[in-house]
């Protein structure tokens, strides 16, 4: 059986790392499985997409589709054009896509299309609710084309229930992203920016911004930059940049003393700063859960979350985007009194496993 597991964009490294991981113990144990690793080439910097195969251990890919960037529409276009070519070369038994990005709705789409492949959707099930977000319209449509959910949530399972999804289709697993956590912790790397920042355990806190809502608009930027800055009390913040969020901050030019304006970070050294830190301050999906799990409370700038277990069970809650929320939220940390949070359900490190062992009982491969 050939499996392709499809990633695209930083967040999607990380999560198939140890899928791909776990289906290698089950070729080596002698199941009939193969895989083959699509990169479609929406990320593309080596600080979005290479630092992370060397770190994780990822092999390298055996196609990339090299889409690039562009609009939603033709990004979406240059990854299913892609795509579909390879499998019209060479199709797949079964087409793995993970999280909400726009390579993961170009590939599921291109893969029903061809003879009905059958598709996995790893993270399937989320909802923020909000249909401005690109994210949102990926997740509905991967998930209306989807044949087995892999799901991360109690929430998630029913989210698809409501939506007329069956039960022997839900596969509630856990997080392949908090595999990749916990297998990497004891290898964090602390960065040179801690010594040449006089950085200190708790001292610091650490921001992250890449949200169209966000950064797209120079004013809105602006504003909440600016607040943090204040709110922060002169704590450093450590601000690696999102490629998106770089073409924006170089418009407003924003400086301050306690702000550290870096690249992108590799996995190793961002989440050793994550763990150390006081508070994350954030518009991300996956750190929110990278917080939670490691007990780090964060504070999450958007209206919304599809991932709620993160602000009912864990360390994030959601301020908003409204500027004038963020300094109460700087007070609440301040005074000590934000939520210790707990680890959600089957976040245990051992997702990966459980995903491709259904996938051999799916396919009777034992
Ligand atoms: C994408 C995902 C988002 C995810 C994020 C993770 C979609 C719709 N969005 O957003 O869900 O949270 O990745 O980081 O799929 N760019 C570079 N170098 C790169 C990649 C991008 O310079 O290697 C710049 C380009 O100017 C590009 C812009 O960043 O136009 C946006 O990239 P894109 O992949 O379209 O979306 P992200 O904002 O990265
Ligand atoms: N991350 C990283 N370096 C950074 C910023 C983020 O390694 O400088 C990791 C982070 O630990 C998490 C993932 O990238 O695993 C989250 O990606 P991102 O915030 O880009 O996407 P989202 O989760 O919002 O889709």
């Amino acid at each position: 059986m050939l499996v392709d597991i499809i990633a695209g964009a930083r967040p999607n490294f990380i999560k198939i790392a140890p899928i791909i991981e776990a289906v290698e113990a089950q070729r080596i144990a002698g199941v009939n499985i193969r895989y083959r690793l699509v990169h479609t080439g929406q990320h593309y910097d080596k600080k979005m997409s290479g630092d992370f195969f060397d770190q994780l251990g990822i092999p390298d890919p055996h196609h990339n589709l090299e889409a690039g960037s562009g609009t939603q529409a033709e990004q979406t276009a240059k990854i299913m054009i892609g795509y579909e070519q390879l499998l019209m070369e060479q199709p797949c038994d079964l087409c793995i896509v993970v999280g909400d990005v726009t390579s993961t709705m170009a590939c599921s789409i291109a893969a029903k299309k061809m003879n009905n492949i059958k598709v996995a959707h790893v993270e399937g099930g989320i909802r923020s609710g909000d249909w401005t977000m690109p994210e949102e319209i990926n997740r509905i449509v991967t998930d209306s084309i989807t044949d087995y959910f892999f799901t991360t949530s109690e929430v998630a399972n029913n989210n698809l229930r409501s939506a007329g999804i069956k039960d022997d289709k839900i596969f509630f697993v856990g997080n392949t992203m908090i595999d990749t956590l916990y297998k990497q912790m004891p290898r964090f790397q602390q960065p040179a920016i801690w010594t040449q920042y006089g950085l200190t355990d708790k001292g610091y806190i650490m921001m992250t911004l890449h949200r169209p809502a966000n950064v797209d608009n120079k004013e809105k930027l602006q504003e909440l930059i600016t607040e943090i800055i204040t709110s922060a009390k002169g704590l450093p913040i450590i601000f690696p940049v999102h490629p998106r969020t770089a073409k924006m901050l170089q418009i407003i030019g924003i400086s301050a003393d306690n702000l550290h304006v870096i690249e992108p970070l590799g996995y190793l050294e961002f989440n050793f700063l994550v763990k150390n830190a006081k508070a994350v301050i954030t518009d991300s999906g996956g750190i929110t859960e990278e917080a939670t799990v490691m007990g780090v409370p964060c504070m999450t700038l958007r209206e919304s979350t599809e991932r709620p277990e993160t602000c009912t069970i864990g360390t994030n809650e959601l301020i908003g985007t409204n500027p004038a929320n963020i300094a109460p939220a700087f007070g609440k940390l301040f005074a000590g009194e934000w939520k210790k949070g707990a680890i959600p359900e089957l976040w245990d490190g051992k997702t990966a496993p459980r995903i491709v062992k259904h996938i051999v009982d799916l396919f009777g491969l034992n």
